[in-house]
């Protein structure tokens, strides 16, 4: 549709909207949307919330929001409460569905939330730690919670610029709630519903997913039959009891044709159908005008992360906006955004509770400690681990639920408790590599042949992330003290907490983030000097490891800060000159006495010397050196240490 079409558009249907509004006053509760807050210079009271300032508003109560999962970040009732702030057991009971149940696409979700009047408004909040560089309080509020906030209101509440977003800050996310006015307790209305508008919905559609009716609906938003509704404007559903589970009709036929001929003229029917696809017009002008205005794009970034609405097409397509443009995909559904195929692979994760927990762990011991905040614990006989984290960790479990490998360190379950996450992990018998390369103990040492099977998992772990999951991965913070080893010395790449996807055909998708967090030693250069994150800076750490597997040396050592040693640089001198042969002796773990073919352990160095090259486009593909550890690991498992080559 053209963008001419749709202002005329606008015209035709803002005109009798402006009238139904004045008309509808009279026995009104709360005001539409009507999209205004798609502009985030428009300061309009209702765009930050419902109102609550007359004395006979109730100060709080209990409330109800909808949600529809969306992509698999947001695909069960357990993550949905967190972003919602709400509680998952009850979630479990109002949806008839299991907390880790995945669910389907686009499937609206109950929400209960306790709704509170703050300040003249009406609000729930959640909190939500910013995840990807690019995010804007348009992108959270639109997208990412899908409308149930909005620029606005995450403007006023917020200390932050809305251009100095940065990754790992927590944002308060005041969510659309209200509760009933006197007028409307009157008529026995206990509960007001924020329902989440979707293309194809209609208000008596609405009114009839919910038993009330098409009066009771438009009065509490100041509808009137003709009125049009768009998505991203929630809609007030006024209930007498509880609400159950959504069950919606069988497929929702699409508007037939409806987006050039509105259906909200002429015809007298009660029953009227109003196809949002009416508005779609006016939304994509509005969208557009709002994206221009809210989006600033950060020079240089590829603004991949910042998703435009549910209802819109894909961002890259959304920032550009031209008269050709296909608008036919704001008639899809919202699954057709949403990755598939993908979630088959879900496994289920427990939802433990917390005094499981503390019960597995002998209430967090001091004896059951295995590192930093990791404990050990026992859960009906079965080792685990259970990690605790200040915060949001959906991040990783929505990895590492994804993704099944076996040497990916798998996540059993998780707790959310008091503002802490636990998250229970597969158990690791032999502790972390870099204790044994690194630790106290003199006795823990690995033989060639456990070294190079380690640097074997891990490259095998790494490009199963890079090339065989969708989105594929980047771990962002492999080394030694993040790899574990179980009982076989079989390797398990753990700590996702940075890792984040990528896109693109290539995958080579360039991002940027000026927020370098990482270890020294294991950072790639063009990650440290420009914050480029690419697979590319995997692929240097991968060549840190296994460095540290032959050298057994730390990845940065040195007298004082700014005269480190790094082992990336070392190994060059390693291998250019002469008596390579010697200096590599020289080089390697003394740990190992020798006992290591000297050939195979100069294929490796020369891989690993690929891997830290300081240009990112001269180091090879994880599958390249995949392939290169294959052939050294097949020629290990010949090799005879008796027959040790290093002998004379
Ligand atoms: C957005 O709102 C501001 C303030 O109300 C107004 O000046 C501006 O024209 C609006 N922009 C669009 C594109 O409607
Ligand atoms: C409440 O606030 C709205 C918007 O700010 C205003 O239009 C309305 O008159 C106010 N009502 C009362 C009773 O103060
Ligand atoms: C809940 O779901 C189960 C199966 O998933 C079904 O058998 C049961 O009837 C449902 N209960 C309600 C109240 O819908
Ligand atoms: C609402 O608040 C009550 C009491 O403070 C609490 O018991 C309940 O769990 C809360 N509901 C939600 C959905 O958070
Ligand atoms: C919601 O957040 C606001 C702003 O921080 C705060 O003043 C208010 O007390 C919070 N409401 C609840 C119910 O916690
Ligand atoms: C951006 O935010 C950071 C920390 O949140 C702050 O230190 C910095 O001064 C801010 N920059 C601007 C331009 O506001």
């Amino acid at each position: 549709m053209a963008a001419a079409e749709g202002t005329l558009l606008l015209l035709t249907v803002l005109i009798p909207l402006q009238v139904s509004i004045l008309f509808g006053v009279l026995h009104a509760q709360q005001e539409y949307l009507n999209n205004r807050q798609l502009n985030c210079s428009n300061s309009d009271s209702i765009t930050r919330g419902f109102a609550c300032n007359a004395t006979s508003d109730q100060p709080s109560c209990q409330s109800y929001l909808t949600f529809r999962s969306a992509d698999p970040s947001y695909a069960n009732l357990a993550t949905i409460a967190y972003l919602l702030n709400s509680d998952a057991v009850l979630m479990t009971t109002l949806n008839n569905l299991t907390d880790v149940q995945a669910i389907p696409a686009g499937t609206p979700i109950i929400v209960p939330a306790n709704c509170s009047c703050f300040g003249e408004l009406y609000q729930h909040n959640a909190t939500y730690i910013l995840k990807a560089v690019g995010e804007t309080y348009y992108s959270i509020a639109y997208y990412t919670y899908q409308g149930l906030s909005t620029c606005q209101a995450l403007q006023d509440q917020n200390l932050y610029k809305a251009t100095n977003l940065t990754v790992g800050e927590s944002v308060l996310v005041p969510l659309r709630c209200a509760c009933p006015t006197s007028a409307q307790s009157g008529e026995a209305i206990r509960y007001l519903l924020t329902y989440l508008v979707a293309s194809g919905d209609t208000l008596s559609g609405i009114a009839e997913l919910f038993g009330v009716t098409l009066q009771s609906v438009l009065d509490a938003n100041r509808l009137t039959i003709d009125s049009v509704i768009y998505p991203l404007n929630p809609i007030l559903v006024p209930l007498t009891k509880e609400p159950t589970k959504i069950i919606l009709p069988a497929t929702p036929s699409p508007p037939p044709s409806s987006a050039t001929s509105p259906a909200t003229t002429g015809s007298s029917s009660s029953k009227k159908w109003i196809f949002i696809g009416v508005g779609i017009g006016l939304a994509v002008v509005l969208i557009i005008a709002a994206a221009a205005f809210c989006y600033r794009t950060r020079k240089g970034r590829k603004m991949e992360e910042q998703v435009l609405p549910a209802s819109a097409p894909p961002p890259k397509k959304a920032s550009e906006p031209s008269a050709t443009e296909d608008h036919s995909a704001l008639l899809k559904d919202s699954s057709s955004w949403s990755g598939s195929g993908f979630r088959e692979a879900i496994h289920s994760l427990t939802i433990y509770k917390y005094e499981e927990l503390q019960r597995a762990t002998g209430s967090f011991a001091e004896g059951n400690k295995i590192r930093g905040s990791v404990y050990r614990g026992s859960f009906k006989g079965d080792t685990a681990a259970v990690k605790v984290v200040r915060g949001d960790v959906s991040g990783e479990i929505n990895i590492l639920k994804l993704i099944n490998h076996m040497n990916i360190v798998r996540l059993s379950g998780f707790c959310l408790y008091e503002g802490n996450s636990y998250l229970v992990y597969e158990y690791a018998e032999n502790g972390s590599l870099s204790d044994w390369l690194h630790g106290e103990d003199p006795q823990a040492t690995l033989s060639w042949k456990q070294r190079i099977q380690i640097a074997y998992n891990i490259a095998d772990a790494i490009n199963y992330l890079h090339n065989y999951v969708n989105p594929p991965y980047i771990h962002k913070n492999l080394k030694s003290s993040n790899v574990l080893l179980d009982a076989d010395f079989k390797a398990k790449v753990s700590n996702f907490g940075l890792a984040r996807s990528v896109d693109g055909e290539d995958g080579g998708g360039l991002q940027l983030t000026r927020h370098v967090i990482g270890t020294q030693g294991y950072m790639a250069p063009e990650y440290i000097e420009d914050g480029v994150i690419t697979k590319k800076m995997d692929i240097f750490a991968f060549g840190v490891v296994m460095l540290e597997l032959l050298s057994g040396r730390e990845a940065a050592r040195g007298q004082s800060k700014d005269r480190e040693e790094l082992l990336s640089t070392a190994i060059s001198r390693v291998l250019e000159g002469d008596n390579v042969r010697d200096k590599l002796r020289g080089f390697m773990d003394v740990s190992m006495r020798n006992e290591y073919p000297l050939d195979l352990a100069f294929s490796t160095a020369g891989v690993a010397r690929r891997c830290v090259e300081y240009d990112m486009n001269s180091r090879p593909s994880m599958e390249e050196v995949l392939m290169a550890l294959t052939k050294i690991f097949s020629s290990s498992t010949d090799w005879d240490p008796s027959s040790n080559e290093l002998s004379p």
